[in-house]
């Protein structure tokens, strides 16, 4: 089949709704990797009759599960031929009490950077029989909060929902700056991500003082379709191939706030812990 396949994760709400239904528009296949069986119809349902698209497939997983990630990356292998852009996309804010998952991780970094660096790694070998595929991240300027501890990576000491999310959106910005390098020799270009200060679901459920702030600004915030413009732009724009591992706002290549998202050396080691983290 010579038709593109795009998977998109969080593709229910928000930002990946809205990424879903362009890529829809400019004829993929999209693949909505979805939590929530009646959300995901719901949107999907939406999203097909307003492009007027029926291709768009439901996948269910729990992202902060890795048994589930695995299984959901070998179903794709197996129903699709190719894989020309995977967007992670799916990313909450935390509660301001520290929770693990099921594996014994703690849920931000567990959903907001271990699932795209497993999912990423699950998807390797479609990515690579697919000409110029790209990995695209969702990260945010909210990574000028993180910082890259190795002894402390999961927050044990001195969590915070906003050091947790901040973190995990400095690691995605540097998961990207890696995968790069690791994808030198290969067709296959990666880009991070700056959506803006989105009206979306994003915070809604956090009971943290960062999510009270963040909600009481909502009427000042861009529409999800404004703020969807930058992941459509990274993954539908030709010729950006030379951006490579970069990060973007506004659709241009953009400075990151901390250091350590282009630190070589403090990348790979992000990488090291999260293979080990993955098994
Ligand atoms: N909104 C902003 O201002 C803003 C700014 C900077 C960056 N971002 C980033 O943008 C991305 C999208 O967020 P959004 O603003 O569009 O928020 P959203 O409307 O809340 O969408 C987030 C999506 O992620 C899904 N998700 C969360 N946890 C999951 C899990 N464990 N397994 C599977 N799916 C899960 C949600 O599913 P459910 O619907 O089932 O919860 C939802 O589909 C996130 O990575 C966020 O960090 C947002």
């Amino acid at each position: 089949m010579n038709e593109k396949v795009a998977v998109v994760t969080g593709a229910n709400s928000g930002i990946g709704k809205i990424t879903s239904k362009a890529l829809l528009d400019e004829g993929f296949r999209v693949v909505m990797i979805c939590r929530n069986p009646e959300k995901a119809e719901a949107a999907k349902k939406e999203i097909t009759e307003d492009t007027g698209n029926d291709r768009a497939d439901i996948l269910i997983c729990d992202l902060s599960d890795q048994d589930q990630v695995k299984e959901t990356a070998a179903e794709i292998k197996k129903k699709y031929k190719r894989l020309d852009r995977l967007v992670n996309n799916a990313g909450f804010l935390p509660n301001g009490k520290r929770q693990e998952t099921q594996d014994g991780i703690e849920l931000t970094f567990a959903v907001n950077h271990l699932a795209y660096f497993l999912l990423t790694k699950e998807l390797m070998s479609l990515l690579e029989k697919t000409e110029s595929s790209r990995v695209i991240n969702v990260a945010s300027e909210a990574h000028r909060y993180g910082e890259f501890a190795p002894d402390n990576i999961q927050l044990e000491n001195g969590y915070s929902a906003s050091k947790a999310y901040g973190n995990s959106k400095l690691f995605n910005m540097m998961f990207t700056h890696q995968l790069n390098k690791e994808l030198k020799d290969k067709d296959i270009n990666t880009y991070s991500l700056h959506p803006g200060v989105v009206n979306t679901n994003f915070a809604v459920e956090s009971n943290s003082l960062f999510a009270k702030f963040f909600n009481l600004a909502r009427l000042f915030m861009m529409s999800p379709e404004k703020g969807a413009q930058t992941s459509i732009y990274l993954c539908t724009e030709p010729g950006i191939e030379k951006h490579s591992g970069k990060y973007f706002s506004k659709e241009k290549p953009a400075k990151p706030s901390r250091r350590a998202a282009t630190n070589d050396q403090k990348c790979k080691k992000l990488w090291e812990i999260s293979e080990e983290l993955v098994g």
